[in-house]
């Protein structure tokens, strides 16, 4: 058997992301009153108690990730607990948020820290969410208060979480609050975003001038599903810049760029200091005159792809490299803020980890700045319009009983983590199926 490792720089970032409506329970804001109506959840769940850190187990979890040779970790702040009305601040919530703080420097856990991972309070969302311009000034002043609080603590901010998702399940599909379809708002939508970014950017950096701020981008990979086919060459091109470049185009030169049109956003130009990357997986496109609303674009996983297990990912490892060639693109330094895949029965991601970390490793090689890798997700949780159906942990979580079970994963990510590295040995022993294909002779 070939004994070699994949080593990792000196110093490289290990963790595992979460965000607070998914973990931390007991919510008031636009998801849980979304969640009160029925067909809004495909399994009528409710955040509910969620993995219960509110309550106090995000000691134990953290406990889980430290345990397991983690050295940093990614979290939400909620907003809506932190400033309950607009004029009013949760002491009680800043308190506690410190307490976490506190606890992940104890355990050796660097933070990064969210702003806004897709909830919003509810005295926003009544006024129009981010479809207001006020929501730009808002978050502003929840971002002072924010960091004001927490600067002795954190210096990585991330401030928006994937806004191209936000914009297309809450705007396009659907899916996601306010359940609307109309591609102009979600236009309006995604610039608002690239102004509170903006605005949250510049307030940082005059608190904290040695904070690293950015965004986390869902980038997918959309490759036309015949190379030699112009028409399907057009759509996967068309839909990779909207769904992919719309956003972060914004932030390099101040104009965001899309089909209806160009806007300018001068404030928004060089406000990142890194380029937050989540990756699960990779989709084919064809043209297709039957899909209008989808821009004449269907939208399919390869076929002899590995799906997981609701379908949801396939297992796409090459996808991941093109999506960090695109994040180097931005020649800044690059976080992997999101990678992992829903699997109850940890059959896959096993393979999907290692494969993953192996594409890591390869383009690091090529001296692409990538300074950490957060696994999502840490335990299961509550995973939006998909309620409990997907479980993304490296922890089992039962959200009755809030019983923990570790997952084979979690004891390969902790090797991984401890060994700064990927090694032969560990990947015949927890992702045999990949073996030759990483470590070929
Ligand atoms: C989101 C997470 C979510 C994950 C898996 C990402 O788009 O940032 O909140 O749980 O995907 O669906």
């Amino acid at each position: 058997m070939a004994q070699a490792v994949y080593n990792f720089p000196r110093g490289f970032l290990w963790g595992s992301a979460t965000s607070s409506h998914q973990v931390e329970g007991g919510n008031t804001n636009n998801w849980t009153a979304w969640e009160e109506v029925p067909g809004h959840i495909i399994d009528r769940s409710k955040s509910g108690v969620a993995c219960d850190w509110w309550g106090g187990r995000w000691r134990e979890d953290l406990d889980r990730a430290a345990e397991g040779g983690q050295n940093a970790h990614r979290l939400s702040v909620e907003w809506s607990r932190i400033q309950p009305a607009p004029d009013r601040w949760s002491e009680v919530a800043l308190d506690r948020y410190l307490e976490i703080f506190r606890g992940l420097k104890e355990r050796g856990l660097q933070p990064m820290v969210t702003l806004h991972h897709f909830t919003n309070p509810l005295w926003l969302e009544e006024r129009g969410g981010w479809e207001n311009p006020v929501a730009i000034q808002a978050f502003e002043k929840f971002t002072q208060k924010v960091v004001e609080t927490f600067k002795d603590y954190v210096t990585t901010w991330c401030t928006i979480n994937e806004p191209n998702v936000y914009a297309v399940e809450g705007y396009v599909e659907g899916v996601f609050p306010p359940g609307k379809h109309d591609i102009q708002t979600a236009l309006r939508v995604l610039a608002n975003l690239v102004r509170g970014h903006s605005a949250a950017y510049h307030i940082i950096h005059n608190l904290q001038p040695e904070a690293q701020v950015g965004t986390a981008i869902n980038y997918r990979s959309i490759l036309p599903a015949a190379g030699w086919s112009p028409l399907d060459r057009m759509v996967a091109n068309m839909q990779s810049s909207i769904y992919n470049r719309v956003f972060s185009g914004a932030l390099v030169d101040g104009v965001m760029r899309t089909p209806l049109g160009n806007t300018r956003l001068p404030e928004a130009r060089g406000t990142q200091d890194f380029i937050g990357l989540n990756y699960y997986t990779r989709d084919y496109i064809s043209f297709d005159l039957r899909y209008a609303s989808a821009l004449f674009g269907h939208r399919y996983f390869r076929k002899d792809a590995e799906l997981s297990k609701t379908k949801y990912i396939a297992n796409e490892p090459e996808g991941f490299y093109e999506a960090i060639r695109w994040a180097n693109s931005f020649n800044l330094p690059i976080i992997i803020t999101e990678n992992g895949v829903e699997d109850s029965d940890d059959a896959m991601r096993p393979s999907y980890l290692a494969q993953h970390i192996h594409q890591v490793w390869r383009a690091i090689n090529f001296n692409f700045p990538i300074t950490g890798y957060y696994h999502w997700s840490l335990m299961d949780n509550f995973e939006w319009e998909r309620g409990w159906t997907q479980r993304f942990g490296l922890w089992e979580v039962d959200p009755e009983t809030q019983a923990r079970r570790k997952r084979p994963s979690a004891a390969f990510y902790g090797e991984i983590c401890q060994e700064n590295g990927l090694s032969a040995d560990m990947v015949a022993r927890y992702a045999p199926k990949v073996f030759a294909r990483l470590f070929p002779n």
